[in-house]
Parts: C-alpha cells; structure tokens; sequence
C-alpha cells in the first residue's frame, strides 16, 4: 500500500500538458534539484507511465495522465447526497482497494469512508476472477459503509450500486445506450465497462460492513501488455476522448450515497422499475451456471429480491439469488 510523494504528483500536473519540460525548468519549479527531478520520472515509469525524456529538449508525458486527487474529488460531491462525512483516501498502488480495511493501521473512519487506487496489483472480479487494474487509466474505488439491518436485507443492493453507475455516467453526458447484465455488469455496447464486488465483513450486534467495490474502465492503459478481455470497453474507447477521472467520480459518489441512502430506508422496491429498462438479459435466452449446474432458459426479469428469474423450457419459472449468466440468443 503506497502514495505518491507530492513531488511526484507535482511532476505529473506539468508534465501533463504534454510539451517538453527541461529538468532544470522542473527542478525551479518544484524546488529540487536535477537529479531528484529524474528520481521522481523513474518513480513514474516503475508504475508503467512513459516519459519521453530527450538530452536537451527535456521530459514529457506520452500519453495524457491526469492523476486521482481527493480534493476534486469532494468539489464534485453534493452534501445533499452524502448526509454524512466523507472521507475519501488516494493511494498509488494496493493490493485490492476493497482490502483496505483489512490492513491493521485502518479503520472505517467515517460512515462513507472510499478507498481510490491508481492502480491494483491483486484485483479481485466477482467468482475468483481477476480485474485487471493498469496505473492510472481507470476507477478502483471501494465504499465502506456500516449496515444496521438484517443481512438478508442487503440483497439487492448491488444492482442499486449498478444503477447507481448508470446514472452518474448518464450524468457525465454518456449518449450510448448502457445496460445492466444481473446482478452487476455495466455493458456499453454489449462489451464490459464497470464491474462490482461487494463484501460482507459481520461484526458484533448484527452490524455488517459493506465494502462496496467498484471498477470502471475509463482510458487506455500507459502499458501496452495490459491483458483487457476482448468483452470489455473503456469510455476512451467509446468516445476516442480522454477523461478526468476525478469529475466521473465526484457524480459517481453522489448517485452511490444517495441510492444507497435510499435502499436503506426503502430496501429494493423503489428501483425495480428503473432496473427494468436497463436489463440486458430480459426477454433473451440466456445459459446460466449457478453451484456448477448449467441451466438454459428465458430471462424474465427480477422478482422483489433482485433474485435473477428464469423460465425453463417446461415454462416453470424459477428464481436465482446467485450466478453466473451469459446470452445465448438476443432476442430484444
Ligand atoms: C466483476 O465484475 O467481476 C467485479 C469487478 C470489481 C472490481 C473492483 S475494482 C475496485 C474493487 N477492488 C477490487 O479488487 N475489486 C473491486
């Protein structure tokens, strides 16, 4: 678990206009010497970012990098949304954000307590599958927050995180079509764009924390041997722009504290119509993997859980509260 030094951070903002920046403009600017101005550029290329750096002419940046600052970050959250303190944590590199609190010097130390990280080096996907988390390209955001209720309450609460991102990046001004696969794919153009874990740690007194988990594929990776699945997309790759990933998630907390507050008092019901409109498997015949066993069957939506249903090709419907499921035949 590691930040970058503020130097660094420094060294980033004016290498960021993508022009050439000789080490001794650098070294007045940041009040170091020529030497420190190279430690820092071979801090940077350690993390994958590539710095062209040309005797005489000096440094630059050879794609876009805008880095991760927390303090953007909380101009873009509204307080209505929040209702209580936020305390948002930047690191360059971790494990996995969502282990954050398992560290021994953390703990939840505000009812909505965010980890961000550059970059992961042990990125978890939901069934023991691996997100592959490149520095600086994307969002690897996790969400502390402490559960009151039942457990068994808390189902359904990640497809409210899923509509949740939906509508933040509706929000940024996202025109394309998005859509939801149960329980929590983000599909852009039927190819991946976010993804969510969500872990539940019990505590005493039937109090749960909730790490809310959250990966969003927004740039192109700085490395070149970046293994993205062919299924996923990122918003560059839809927009051909790059993205300040600081202002997607400044409208992304705002969504996530205020739907979360919602499900809270609410539980489920007020978001079963929206999730209608963005089901990508609704209607579809889709296979479906749930304790190892294949099923095939229609998709007919969610029941008043959020548990997946299915009719089988004897017309029965069942529901599933867990799972894997893939489209065979889209036909809606
Ligand atoms: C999935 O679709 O399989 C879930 C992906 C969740 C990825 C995010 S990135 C932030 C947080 N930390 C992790 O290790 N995983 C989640």
């Amino acid at each position: 678990m590691k930040t970058l030094s503020p130097t660094t951070k420094r060294l980033v903002e004016i290498l960021s206009d993508g022009e050439y920046h000789s080490g001794s403009t650098i070294g007045n600017m940041l009040n170091i010497t020529r030497t420190a101005v190279w430690k820092c550029v071979g801090q940077l290329e350690k993390y994958g970012i590539k710095i062209d750096s040309i005797t005489g002419k000096g440094h630059c940046l050879k794609q876009p990098l805008i880095l991760l600052d927390a303090d953007k970050i909380k101009s873009g959250i509204n307080k209505s949304a929040a209702q209580s303190p936020i305390q948002i944590d930047v690191l360059s590199t971790i494990s996995s954000t969502n282990d954050y609190w398992s560290h021994p010097s953390i703990s939840q130390s505000a009812p909505w307590h965010i980890c961000l990280a550059e970059q992961q080096t042990a990125g978890k996907g939901r069934l023991g599958r691996i997100w592959v988390s490149p520095f600086g390209a994307n969002v690897y955001l996790s969400c502390a927050w402490t559960f009151t209720k039942d457990m068994s309450e808390l189902a359904g609460l990640s497809l409210v995180v899923g509509l949740a991102i939906v509508h933040a990046l509706e929000k940024y001004g996202l025109k394309q079509d998005l859509k939801i696969k149960w329980p929590n794919d983000i599909l852009l153009d039927n190819k991946k764009l976010a993804g969510i874990l969500i872990e539940i740690h019990a505590q005493a007194h039937g109090i749960s924390q909730v790490i809310i988990g959250i990966g969003l594929n927004i740039n192109k990776p700085f490395q070149t041997n970046v293994d993205i699945s062919q299924n996923c997309t990122s918003l560059e790759d839809m927009t051909a722009k790059y993205h300040d990933r600081n202002k997607i998630i400044g409208l992304l907390l705002n969504k996530l504290f205020a739907s979360i507050t919602k499900f809270n008092s609410h539980g489920l019901a007020p978001f079963i119509k929206e999730w209608h409109t963005y089901d990508y498997l609704v209607g579809n015949k889709i296979s479906f993997m749930n304790q190892q066993k294949k099923v095939v069957g229609v998709a007919m939506g969610i029941d008043a859980h959020g548990y997946l249903l299915l009719q089988n090709s004897k017309g029965k419907q069942i529901a599933y509260s867990a799972g894997d499921a893939s489209l065979l035949r889209k036909v809606k």
